[in-house]
């Protein structure tokens, strides 16, 4: 299958793909968690490593990815699809009635058929309703938000979540603008971002940190991943593997925060006479992070900024 077939078959081409399902899979017959299904590269390299003793619980937000799911693996026994968030991970798992799993994978952001698609409202090179909730069914919608939220929630979201040097003027244009007419389409957003911001970043659209970080706020990603590594440390066995590919950096130090944490172990004061054999820890880290080789970049220009960690469960 060329590259071409691939994408135009799923219409997401998988980041990592190889190499995250080889850090994830260490038991042919194990039970696995992919938390993003998105369309199924992942979800499909795992069952294609799985006997058929082995399981996998697919979850996603997004009624498309979900439909696709239940299409693709109507026939196939040992999966089970879910809708909802990964932050929910401890309920999937023990709704499907697994006592522990052998590994959990998250592929975070978005997946290209939600940027393609100009309905969803993701992107700010396709004129769509300003809509980005990955989750179709419930929800504010980022007008709703942006068309209510007071200005200083706005420049708040705009710097933490974008990093973004112009917060202030551009939700001062938010607000000004809303008081004559709502915004409802991503192309109104997109003129407003560009007649606010004075400087303009080379290689960067100036809506790129805006649409970024109203569409965290608007699905919640940073306190969902959050959750979802938590509750994924309870539901791993011993020696089950944590794996997840990050793309842009708010979300790799929260990962790699957590991971490297739980590795260190409990903080303890320093000058207490105990064993580094004593110290409690819960993960392992496994390797360092891996970046896609540049044929992969070359190949799919989304992967360029994805990073992936892989910790290992310890035994308690
Ligand atoms: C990058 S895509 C995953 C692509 C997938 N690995 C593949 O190969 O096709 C991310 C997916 O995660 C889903 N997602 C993001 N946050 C989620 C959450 N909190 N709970 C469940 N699904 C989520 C999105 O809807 C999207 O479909």
């Amino acid at each position: 299958m060329t590259n071409e077939d691939q994408l135009s078959a799923s219409g997401h081409e998988t980041v990592l793909k190889s190499e995250a399902v080889a850090a994830l899979v260490m038991n042919p017959m194990g039970t696995f968690v992919d938390c993003t299904y998105g369309r199924g590269g992942h979800a499909g390299e795992i069952l294609a490593r799985l006997t058929s003793e082995g399981r996998l619980l697919v979850i996603d937000k997004d009624l498309d990815a979900l439909a696709d799911a239940r299409q693709r693996f109507a026939a196939d026994e040992r999966v089970s699809v879910v809708h909802g968030s990964f932050a929910d991970i401890a309920d999937h798992v023990k709704q499907c009635g697994y006592t522990g799993v052998d590994g959990v994978l998250l592929d975070l952001g978005v997946s290209s058929p939600q940027l393609d698609e100009a309905c969803r409202g993701f992107s700010f090179g396709k004129d769509g309703p300003l809509d980005m909730r990955m989750d179709q069914s419930k929800g504010m919608t980022a007008a709703e938000w942006l068309n209510s939220a007071d200005e200083a929630d706005i420049i708040h979201v705009l710097r933490v979540y974008g990093e973004e040097r112009f917060a202030r003027r551009i939700a001062s244009a938010i607000v000004s603008q809303r008081t004559t007419r709502p915004l409802s389409t991503t192309s109104e957003l997109v003129e407003l971002i560009d007649r606010a911001v004075p400087r303009k970043e080379k290689h960067k659209h100036p809506a790129t940190r805006s649409f970024q970080a109203i569409r965290i706020k608007i699905n919640n990603e940073l306190d969902d991943i959050e959750a979802c590594l938590q509750q994924s440390v309870q539901v791993l066995q011993a020696g089950g593997r944590l794996v997840v590919i990050s793309f842009h950096s708010l979300e790799d130090r929260l990962v790699k925060r957590f991971m490297r944490d739980l590795a260190r172990g409990e903080a303890l004061p320093s000058r207490l006479p105990i064993r580094d054999a004593e110290i409690k820890r819960t993960l392992k880290l496994v390797g360092k992070a891996v970046k896609p080789s540049e044929e992969e970049v070359q190949r799919n220009r989304r992967s360029r900024s994805s990073i992936m960690r892989v910790a290992e469960k310890l035994a308690s």
